[in-house]
């Protein structure tokens, strides 16, 4: 059979509730290889959650905790993986994502992101007077270094999470 080998491992960037992990999920049933997640991974490992990692031993420790986890899954099979809102700020993180994988952001409007992550409290960023406005800097700011992923995904509703993993395995 002629079957389909993925060479490099698809990297899911983008803001908290741009649908990186909804969106990597279906495509790596799509292309049939193995979905992994970074934020998932780094809970395990510390048996705690990431707002309990970021309130017991702070951001530094988790971007830390999550560069190493990055390497570790490059280096293993190709897979999709889906990356925290803030992996791909880190100079080591893209470099490491750019020698073993290609990166895709998915370019959601702020709008879309406040609908999905404002009934949740699981983003310790975002637990401030006016989590709004701080999602909003927290897009402006990052937008530059997610312009360099080797891929942007626009997502802008009605937004289909089938159709979007369609739309990147199409490119790929
Ligand atoms: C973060 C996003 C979160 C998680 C942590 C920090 C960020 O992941 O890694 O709360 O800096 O944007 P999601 O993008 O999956 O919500």
């Amino acid at each position: 059979t002629h079957r389909f080998v993925l060479k490099k491992t698809i990297v899911m960037i983008g803001m908290m509730g741009a649908g990186k992990t909804a969106v990597g999920r279906a495509l790596a049933q799509l292309l049939d290889v193995p979905f992994l997640d970074s934020d998932h991974e780094i809970e395990e490992a510390a048996n705690m959650s990431v707002p309990e990692i970021f309130a017991r031993d702070g951001e530094a420790f988790f971007r830390a905790r999550e560069s190493e986890v990055i390497n570790r899954l490059l280096s293993g099979q190709a897979c999709v993986l889906s990356t925290g809102g803030g992996a791909f700020l880190a100079e080591a993180n893209r470099a490491a994502i750019s020698a073993r994988g290609v990166s895709v952001w998915l370019d959601a409007d702020i709008e879309l992101l406040w609908n999905r992550v404002k009934h949740r409290d699981t983003r310790p960023l975002l637990r401030t007077p006016d989590p709004k406005a701080t999602l909003s800097a927290l897009y402006e700011t990052r937008v530059p270094e997610y312009a360099k992923a080797d891929m942007t995904v626009p997502c802008a509703p009605p937004v289909a999470i089938e159709q979007m993993a369609r739309r990147v395995a199409e490119v790929l």
